[in-house]
């Protein structure tokens, strides 16, 4: 990792949960601590790549451009700004599946004869299909999946439905892998190839192996 091999290349991470505003106090929000966006930006930008952070959690590194967004239409917005001219995205962030239909302009008051309170929720939309739909064949995007179950065939599915090159694929009911840890346990799914597993490793660790697979298959 002396070498910048990255030298040259564009590389955007988005990273952590989005927060979905229900009124200007509260949103609806995830678990995402934002680490495995960050091991991926940091590595990048150690191999010499011009990085650009998209996060909902902040962050504060040397040598990249750093774009704090909260929610998942904000996230998208930045993305079609810097993906055009982008070669590598990273969707590493933890994107709320539903927003509130509508956010409240003033703070919601609790009503005494009211026990139960209801929020509608409406779809977001997928920032990674939307995104890799746009991509050239000079472009490389990565998704992830988290699982609790069928962790194969629900990253498959992604890796087709959402047009990425690589899915990277985790259960998160596994001790030390997923939300909020330092380590993860891994899958690597790529088109029309097997699926590679790496051991249960640190954050920074699997950045340097994802890496070092990029820079072996481009
Ligand atoms: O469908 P699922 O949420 O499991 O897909 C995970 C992958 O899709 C992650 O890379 C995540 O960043 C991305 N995603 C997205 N927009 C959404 C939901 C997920 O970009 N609305």
């Amino acid at each position: 990792f002396v070498e910048r091999k990255l030298t040259g290349k564009k590389v955007i991470v988005t990273a952590g949960g989005t927060k979905e505003a229900i009124d200007p106090v509260r949103f609806i929000g995830n678990r995402s601590s934002g680490k495995m966006g960050f091991s991926m930006a940091k590595i990048a930008r150690d191999l010499g790549a011009e990085v650009t952070l998209i996060t909902t959690v902040s962050a504060d590194f040397n040598n990249m451009n750093i774009i704090k967004v909260e929610t998942a239409d904000e996230m998208m917005k930045q993305l079609k700004i810097f993906f055009p001219k982008s070669d590598v995205l990273i969707m590493a962030a933890a994107v709320a599946d539903f927003k509130p239909m509508q956010v409240a302009e003033q703070k919601i008051k609790k009503n005494d004869d009211e026990d139960v309170f209801t929020i509608k929720l409406t779809k977001n939309p997928d920032i990674l299909q939307t995104i890799a739909s746009t991509k050239t064949n000079k472009q490389f995007v990565v998704g992830f999946a988290a699982e609790t179950q069928n962790l194969l065939s629900n990253a498959e599915k992604k890796l087709a439905k959402k047009n990425a090159d690589v899915i990277l694929a985790n259960n998160v009911a596994e001790t030390g892998s997923g939300f909020n840890v330092d380590t993860n346990k891994i899958t690597l799914l790529q088109k029309g190839q097997e699926p590679i597993t790496w051991p249960l490793m640190s954050k920074n660790d699997i950045a340097k192996k994802f890496w070092e697979f990029y820079l072996q298959s481009n």
